[in-house]
């Protein structure tokens, strides 16, 4: 078949699966689908109704071209997990029997905790890898996603098969995803990302702002702090960041996001479950080991647990 001009394909089978029908997996849905000829298929739990989904940016409205994806006896080649840090490991549990002997995963959420869950259970061939975005998106309705946000997508090889396939998976995905970014250091990306999220997420979420409202003195010093600790303990675990370099960061991302609720606000709002123990949570307990304390991590654990 004779392919259209402008079409990509992501992998041989092309065939993408996502789990689930948060904001990000439908941001990446409508990415990995526009002007391609990858064709994704949505793995929805069982009591969840099959639906048509629309993405809304500035400019445009339109129908994001998924498919569901038939339960149970189709095998999976290429699975983005972008459930809530606390749905990951029972997500994947649902699935792991339809992945292929080399299936690519990838795990995208805020927080830590994750892959020391999923590793266990991947066989030799399959590889593992995280993205982080800074695009935002959040959900008016069930069935649609509003791009509230355009940043950067940063994927990291996380295991061994992985690292030997990234430079193609990254290629395939950077055809479609704008602005992506291939890291070679996953765990100073993935403590990058957490200390993005623990500076902006919860105070957003307590103060019920905006994110660029954060960049107000009112609110430099827990900004600081929040940072501040997490920061002592990324030192502790060995991790090669710069505090000054993160705190730039953090407000680079308030101001690249400065419209929109983070995805914390939102949760919060709604009445549903935070991901506050994999950002705060994580930090608060790690900090136990090295005896560092972490009164403003702790508070706003409390707060938003
Ligand atoms: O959780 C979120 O909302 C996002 O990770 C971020 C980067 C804070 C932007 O809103």
């Amino acid at each position: 078949m004779q392919k259209e001009k402008n079409r990509t394909s992501l992998i041989p089978s092309s065939k993408i699966h996502i789990v689930g029908k948060g904001a990000i997996g439908l941001l990446l849905s409508h990415y990995l689908t526009k002007n391609t000829s990858n064709s994704v298929s949505l793995c929805l739990r069982g009591n969840q109704k099959e639906t048509t989904f629309n993405y809304q940016n500035n400019t445009l409205i339109e129908q994001i071209a998924l498919t569901h994806s038939e339960k149970n006896n189709e095998s999976i080649h290429f699975l983005i997990i972008p459930t809530k840090s606390y749905d990951v490991l029972t997500a994947f549990l649902s699935i792991k029997d339809r992945l292929t002997n080399n299936a690519v995963i990838i795990l995208c959420h805020n927080g830590m905790g994750t892959i020391e869950q999923i590793k266990p259970h991947l066989i030799e061939n399959q590889s593992l890898f995280f993205l982080t975005t800074t695009m935002g998106a959040y959900k008016p309705k069930p069935n649609h996603v509003i791009h509230t946000g355009f940043g950067t997508s940063t994927l990291g090889p996380i295991n061994q098969p992985a690292i030997n396939n990234r430079k193609m998976i990254f290629k395939a995905l950077s055809n479609c995803i704008p602005q992506m970014v291939l890291s070679r250091n996953i765990k100073q990306l993935l403590w990058r990302k957490l200390m993005i999220n623990i500076a902006i997420n919860p105070l957003s979420a307590i103060y019920n702002v905006k994110n660029g409202a954060l960049n107000q003195p009112r609110f430099a010093l827990e900004v600081f702090q929040l940072l501040h600790e997490a920061y002592l303990v990324a030192q502790n675990e060995g991790i090669d960041i710069s505090f000054s370099k993160t705190l730039n960061l953090a407000y680079a991302v308030m101001s690249t996001t400065a419209k929109n609720y983070s995805s914390m606000n939102r949760d919060h709002n709604l009445g549903k479950l935070t991901e506050i123990s994999a950002i705060s949570g994580y930090i608060v307990e790690l900090a136990k080991q090295y005896n560092i304390e972490t009164p403003y991590n702790k508070y706003v654990l409390l707060k938003l647990l």
